[in-house]
C-alpha cells in the first residue's frame, strides 16, 4: 500500500501533482510520502503489538534525516552500520537506547562514539571485533552491551549480493564459535552479553528461511540462558522481509509476525527487528525527464532496431538495476491510455553501458520532455547514490498531504568541488 496514485491520468504523490514538483524542484528528484512511511511503519509495528519487542529501523535503507525524524516520532529505534549513521540517527532524535550498531568493520572510533552515546547494543560480528569493544569499553571505562550476530547458514533464496546468512558471506560466526564467543566474554567484566542477533538477507519473499534461522537463534539464547547468561534479554533477528516491485508475492508483515511469534511463544526475551526495505521503499519513487528518444538500426542479433529512451536520471542516481539486475516499474507521469506500447531500454546520461533502468520494457510511446517515474525507489535508491561523472546528486523531497518540502537541495557543482584543493605548488 503506498500513497503515490493516479487520478484521471495524472500520477499524485499524496494530495499534490507529482509534475508540480518536478517543475518546482527540478530532476532526477526522490519524493518520499510522509503517509505512506507512517503506515509501513504502523503496520510492522503494530504487528509485533501482544510481543515485547523493539523495531529498529535500518538506516541503511533511506537516511534523510526528515524521514528519520518522522519515524522516531512514530517510535521507531535505529539498526546503525556506522559513526555516520549514529550521527545522523541521533541528529534526527532516535533515542539512544533503541539504537544497535551491526557491520563486521566497526573501528574502534566508531565503537567509542556509540558507546559513549549509550546505544542499546552492538551486534559483533568476529572474535576480533570483540576484543577490539572490549579494549574500548576498559578505556571508557563503561561495560559495552553486545550480542554476537551468528552466521545461522541459512539460504535466505534472494540476489546473491544480498544474502548474507550463509556460511559462504563474510557476516557473523557459526554457532559454536559464537557459543565459545560469550563465554570468553562472561570472564570480561567489560562485556555485557544482552543479546543474540542475526540477519539472513534483504528482498526475502518466503517465510521459512526466517523460521529456520529464528529456531537457531533461539537453541543459542536457550542454550546461554542456562548457561547462566542471566543479563540476556535480545533475540535480534535483522531485517529483509521482501517488498513489491513487479510480480513477487511477499508474506505481509502480518504473516511474517504471524510465523515468527508461533517460535517466540514461551520465550522471555525481547525481539529486535531491523527493517529497512518494508519501511521506506514504497514510499518512495525517482522522477526523471525524458532528454532523447533514439533507434538503433538492426543488428546482427536481432532483426528489429533497438529504441533507448534517454533520461536524466542514471546509474549515479539509482544504481539497483546495474548492480543487482534489479526490476523497479516504470510509468509516464501523465498517462497517455491507449497508445500502443514500445519496447525500450531507459538509460541514463553515464559513460557506461551497464547504465540502465530499465531493459527491453514495454512502454507507452515517449517523447523528450515526458516525465517517467521509477516506482519502489525509497529504500536503497538515494543513500547508494554517487556523483560518477561528476553530476551533483539529485534532490530529496518529502510530501506530508498537501504540503512538500525539500528535505535535501540538489547539489550544485561547487558541492562537486568543495572537499578538493589544488597544491600551490603544482
Ligand atoms: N540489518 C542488517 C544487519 C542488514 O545488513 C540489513 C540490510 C538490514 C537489517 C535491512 O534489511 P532490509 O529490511 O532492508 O532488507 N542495497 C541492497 C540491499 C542491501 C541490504 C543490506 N543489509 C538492495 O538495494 O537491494
Amino acid at each position: 500500500m503506498h500513497h503515490f496514485v493516479y487520478r484521471q491520468g495524472e500520477l499524485f504523490a499524496e494530495e499534490v501533482p507529482v509534475s508540480r514538483i518536478a517543475e518546482e524542484v527540478g530532476t532526477p528528484v526522490y519524493i518520499y510520502s510522509a503517509a505512506t512511511l507512517r503506515r509501513h511503519y504502523r503496520v510492522f509495528d503494530e504487528a509485533f503489538s501482544d510481543l515485547p519487542h523493539l523495531v529498529c529501523y535500518s538506516v541503511k535503507a533511506n537516511s534523510n534525516l526528515a524521514v528519520l525524524r518522522l519515524l522516531a516520532r512514530e517510535g521507531a529505534g535505529a539498526d546503525i552500520v556506522s559513526g555516520g549513521e549514529l550521527f545522523r540517527a541521533l541528529r534526527a532524535g532516535i533515542p539512544p537506547e533503541r539504537i544497535v550498531f551491526s557491520g563486521v568493520g566497526k573501528t574502534e572510533r566508531e565503537m567509542e562514539e556509540a558507546l559513549s552515546a549509550g546505544i542499546l547494543m552492538f551486534n559483533v560480528e568476529s572474535l576480533g571485533e570483540l576484543e577490539a569493544l572490549s579494549r574500548v569499553a576498559r578505556r571508557l571505562g563503561r561495560p559495552a552491551p553486545f550480542s554476537i550476530r551468528v552466521n545461522p547458514d541459512v539460504d535466505p533464496r534472494t540476489h546473491p549480493y544480498i544474502s548474507t546468512g550463509l556460511k559462504k558471506n563474510k557476516f557473523g560466526l557459526p554457532e559454536e564459535v559464537a557459543y565459545r564467543a560469550y563465554l570468553r566474554a562472561k570472564e570480561d567484566p567489560y562485556l555485557r552479553p544482552v543479546g543474540v542477533d542475526c540477519h539472513i538477507g534483504s528482498q526475502l519473499t518466503e517465510l521459512s528461511p526466517f523460521v529456520e534461522a529464528l529456531r537457531r537463534l533461539k537453541g543459542l539464547y536457550l542454550r546461554l540462558r542456562e548457561e547462566g547468561f542471566e543479563e540476556l534479554r535480545y533475540l535480534d533477528l535483522g531485517g529483509g522481509l521482501g517488498i513489491v516491485y513487479g510480480e513477487e508475492e511477499p508474506p505481509p508483515p502480518a504473516a511474517y509476525a504471524e510465523a515468527i511469534k508461533r517460535e517466540f511463544r514461551d520465550l522471555d526475551a525481547v525481539l529486535v527487528l531491523e527493517p529497512g526495505r518494508v519501511i521506506a521503499g514504497n514510499a518512495g519513487i525517482l522522477v526523471t525527464r525524458v532528454l532523447y528518444v533514439k533507434t538503433n538500426p538492426p543488428s546482427g542479433e536481432s532483426s528489429e532496431g533497438r529504441t533507448f529512451v534517454i533520461v536524466d536520471a542514471g546509474m549515479n542516481d539509482l544504481i539497483r538495476p546495474t548492480l543487482y539486475q534489479a526490476y523497479h516499474r516504470i510509468s509516464p507521469v501523465r498517462e497517455r491510455p491507449g497508445i500502443e506500447s514500445i519496447r525500450a531500454d531507459v538509460v541514463g546520461p553515464i559513460c557506461e553501458s551497464g547504465d540502465f533502468l530499465a531493459r527491453e520494457r514495454r512502454l507507452p510511446p515517449v517523447s523528450p520532455g515526458d516525465l517517467l517515474c521509477v516506482f519502489s525507489a525509497g529504500a536503497y535508491g538515494f543513500v547508494m547514490a554517487s556523483n560518477y561523472n561528476s553530476r551533483p546528486r539529485a534532490a530529496e523531497v518529502l510530501v506530508d498531504g498537501e504540503r512538500y518540502f525539500v528535505v535535501r537541495k540538489r547539489e550544485d557543482y561547487e558541492d562537486l568541488v568543495r572537499l578538493e584543493e589544488i597544491p600551490d605548488e603544482l
